[in-house]
This record gives structure tokens, sequence and C-alpha cells, in this order.
């Protein structure tokens, strides 16, 4: 059974607190502090994109305000997180396939703000929306197999490593292996 309807982006309960961060959606002024770190090409290496240029940002960011909840297929929600009132990086949940009931969650975090948990966190309150707001069965994760950090991240959020796709994805001039990390709603329900 799936779900065709999801409570709607309107009401999406946001800004999340978590202990220490913020996660809200974004807004205009979050050009500057995005493009700090998404232009940073170490940041961009494992990223589907190149790192951003001032003219990308402008586009990104206009979409990234329209991410503003999951109400139908197609729909996502792009969120800014915050520490102490500065921008340490973002998450994202989107839908998969035609339905709500499946997303995808992904996530980018400055590099002066790395190794203290923050995306642990972040991710955490995300995956919470997902399964606990939004009623999803079954989030995925995808990334290049060569992103370790990431890796660790979905494992310390107790998601299961269900695939290894071989040379399934051309990114940045060469063949890239990508994982596939998924968890059920039983399973963040159990945790
Ligand atoms: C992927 C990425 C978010 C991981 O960042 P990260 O700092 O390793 O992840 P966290 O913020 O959860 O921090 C975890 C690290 O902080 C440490 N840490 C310190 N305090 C912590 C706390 N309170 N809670 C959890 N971890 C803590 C952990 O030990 C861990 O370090 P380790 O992996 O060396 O053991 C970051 O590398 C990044 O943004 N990369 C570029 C963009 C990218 O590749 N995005 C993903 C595309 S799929």
């Amino acid at each position: 059974m799936t779900n065709d309807s999801a409570p709607g982006a309107d009401a999406t309960p946001v800004p999340l607190t978590t202990g220490r961060l913020t996660l809200r959606l974004y807004r205009p002024e979050d050009l500057a502090p995005s493009l700090e770190y998404y232009g940073d090409p170490e940041v961009a290496r494992y990223l589907l994109e190149d790192a951003w240029t001032p003219e990308d940002a402008e586009s990104r960011i206009a979409k990234r305000i329209a991410r503003s909840g999951i109400d139908e297929p197609g729909s996502a929600l792009a969120l800014v997180v915050e520490h102490e009132d500065v921008v340490v990086g973002d998450v994202a949940l989107w839908t998969t396939g035609d339905t709500v009931s499946r997303g995808e969650v992904g996530w980018v975090f400055h590099p002066e703000h790395t190794g203290q948990g923050f995306a642990t966190e972040a991710v955490r309150a995300l995956l919470g929306l997902a399964f606990d707001y939004y009623e999803m069965h079954r989030v995925v994760a995808q990334l290049d197999a060569r992103n370790e950090r990431s890796a660790r991240l979905c494992e310390r959020l107790g998601m299961t490593r269900e695939g290894h796709l071989r040379q399934d994805w051309w990114s940045k001039g060469e063949w890239t292996d990508t994982l596939v990390y998924g968890m059920l709603a039983e399973e963040w329900k159990s945790l």
C-alpha cells in the first residue's frame, strides 16, 4: 500500500530544533553562506554537481527556496542547518518514484563545521520528519562509493547498506560506483 498524499507543505513543522541545531527553510540571504562551501571543489568532489560559481548559486538557492515540503510525488524539502545562528550545512528530503511513501535524503556540510556530529544530528532529525511526520515507508541515501565519510554517517544513523552499484554514474569525467543505503519505517521505530 502506498500513500499518494502527504500532510502538506504548509504544515511542515519547521524550523526544527535539535540539541545543538536549527533546521529551517531557505531564504535569499542564504546565497553567500551556501556559496562559501558549495564553491569549494573539495566539497563538490563526490556531489553530482560541480563547485558552484556565484551565478550557479543564484539559481540553486531560488530552487531550494521552492522546496518547502513534501505534498506530492516530485516534491522536496530543503533545509539550511544552523548552529548558533551560523549556517553549517544543509540537508534535503525528496520523494522517489510516483509516490510520497518513498524518499531520499542528502546532505552537504561546510568543512569548517565537520567532525562534530552536526551532520548526524541534522540527518537524524530529517529522518524523524520523513518517518514520523510524512509517514514514509522507506528512505534511501545514495552516495559515491568513495565517499567514506558519508558511508560512516549512514551507518551511524542505523541505515543498512543495501547495494553497491558498479560504475553506474558518469561523474566528473569517469564512471563511478554508487552505494545505496536504506532504512524502513519499522527499523526507524525500533531504533
Ligand atoms: C559527508 C559529511 C557531511 C560528513 O561530515 P562528518 O563531519 O564526517 O559527519 P558528522 O557531522 O556527523 O560528524 C561525525 C564525525 O564527528 C565526530 N563527532 C564529534 N562529536 C560528535 C558527536 N557529538 N556526535 C557524533 N559524532 C561526533 C565523529 O566521531 C565523526 O568523526 P569520524 O568519522 O572521524 O569518526 C561531510 O564530509 C560533507 O559535507 N562532505 C561534502 C559533501 C558530501 O560529500 N555530501 C554527501 C553527498 S552523498
